[in-house]
């Protein structure tokens, strides 16, 4: 194959198509910066070791550092035939140094740099997606300081079942992204490790320092077996399952923004600048920022599914499957990045109507457990409580009335325990009647978004 950096066995040039099936220019471009930082690491530890000639080492970190300002100011040209990122690299250095970059690739093979090239982008992908989180985490935050009193009405099957604080409800969606957070720094442990000197599959006949190399580039170790270094990618599924794991947090939260948003619950008002209208019903505000963020959630699943397939089978070591590990990657962490850089100015412009909130939070006897708890401090056994309250609310359903509208004598019909002592039927009873560890009461809740805002600043 003519012009290839591999070509000295082939005597015929690849089939076109087949240059277009096998190119990865057109995607990993993107890991020029980790290709030349990882270039540069493993060339000066060549030099040191004495394995190439120091001045040859200095040609081609230099001419390196010329690549790497090429590409930012997108004067190197990204040719289909240069296959991959490597070798497009490897065969501009060639062209400004002459015939001394051929040294480059003493002791390394493309397949432990691939690895490292991924593992350096994982990695920082990893810090990135952190960012996002704290941020978002950090907009939570401060809609639970701005509402600390606000009540809404807590739901299990989508139905109004306890009254919560809303900074309560907020302070879920925090506990879930910490966790997420906790993910990504353990993703980043296992993929902090430097593949480079597995060669391509065996080591290397060359005295290397493999633990210079990862010094270099910030590596907490090396990776310890050559065959696993070059042909594993369970860190890029980590990666991905951990987003996968962000954006069904995510998703969850925007659901919550599209039915809050819509009349029926009234909860919440986007601002203008991230809501859309319609071409056709001017009355229409729609969330379609929590819709796509909710949509969205799909096609990171779908990229989490195809890595761990692309994976699975595979004999060691390396197989070009593997090249299959990126765009997936990529355009997850292009998606999340962008959603977490969305997210937290559009939940810090929502204005809450907490009027609604509070008088939705009183409605659909929700305080009927409260109640049921009154009878039992007063010495039932919770199942006939349960019973007693139950009747008390088929009454009203059958009557059109809600809890707090019975007279004396209509409770007297249930129990004379409910006329002695009066029951709680305020949502703010309701919560301060849980002031428990984990609890909606308001103290608790204070306590726990300072604790909260404590370890978002940690991060
Ligand atoms: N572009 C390849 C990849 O992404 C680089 C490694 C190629 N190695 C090989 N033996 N062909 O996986």
């Amino acid at each position: 194959a003519a012009g290839k950096l591999w070509g000295g066995r082939f005597s015929r040039p690849t089939d076109a198509l087949v240059d277009e099936l096998n190119a990865s220019i057109g995607f990993d471009r993107r890991l020029y910066r980790q290709d030349i930082m990882g270039s540069i690491a493993h060339v000066r530890m060549l030099a040191r070791q004495g394995i190439i000639p120091k001045d040859d080492a200095a040609k081609i970190e230099q001419g390196l550092r010329q690549i790497y300002d090429e590409i930012r100011r997108g004067e190197h040209e990204f040719r289909l035939a240069d296959e991959d990122i490597h070798l497009s690299v490897e065969r501009r250095l060639r062209e400004i140094i002459g015939p001394a970059a051929g040294r480059l690739h003493t002791g390394r093979s493309r397949n432990d740099q691939v690895a490292l090239d991924f593992r350096l982008w994982t990695r920082e992908a990893l810090i990135r997606l952190a960012a996002g989180l704290t941020d978002t985490i950090g907009a939570l935050l401060e809609i639970a300081e701005r509402h600390p009193d606000a009540i809404m009405p807590g739901y299990t099957h989508v139905q109004r079942a306890q009254p919560v604080l809303l900074a309560h409800h907020m302070l879920a969606y925090v506990e879930m992204l910490f966790r997420d957070l906790d993910r990504l720094r353990d993703a980043y442990r296992r993929v902090n490790l430097s593949p480079l000197g597995a060669g391509a599959l065996a080591g290397v006949t060359y005295p290397i320092d493999r633990q210079f190399v990862a010094d270099l580039l910030g590596f907490d170790g090396v990776c310890a077996n050559s065959l696993d270094a070059v042909s594993d990618r369970d860190f890029v599924v980590d990666l991905l399952s951990a987003c996968a794991q962000i954006m069904l947090h995510l998703s969850r939260l925007a659901e919550e923004i599209i039915l809050w948003s819509s009349s029926e619950f009234g909860f919440i008002e986007l601002d203008d600048a991230f809501a859309t209208g319609s071409s056709i019903m001017p009355q229409k505000k729609n969330p379609d920022v929590a819709e796509l963020i909710r949509g969205k959630t799909g096609r990171v699943y779908g990229h989490l599914m195809g890595m761990l397939t692309v994976g699975k089978g595979l004999p060691l070591a390396y197989n070009k499957d593997l090249q299959e590990d990126k765009e997936g990657a990529f355009d997850t962490v292009d998606t999340v990045l962008l959603i977490l850089r969305v997210l937290p100015p559009m939940l810090r412009t929502t204005r809450f109507r907490t009027d609604r909130m509070l008088t939705a939070a009183g409605e659909g006897f929700t305080l009927a457990t409260d109640v049921a708890d009154h009878l039992v401090r007063h010495g039932l056994p919770f199942r006939e409580a349960h019973e007693i309250v139950g009747r008390v609310v088929a009454y009203c359903v059958e009557q059109g009335k809600d809890l707090p509208d019975l007279t004396p004598e209509e409770w007297g019909r249930f129990s004379p325990l409910l006329v002695e002592s009066p029951p709680p039927l305020t949502p703010a009873d309701a919560i301060a009647a849980r002031e428990m560890l984990g609890g909606t009461g308001a103290r608790h809740v204070a306590d726990a978004r300072i604790a909260a805002a404590a370890a978002r600043d940690e991060w």
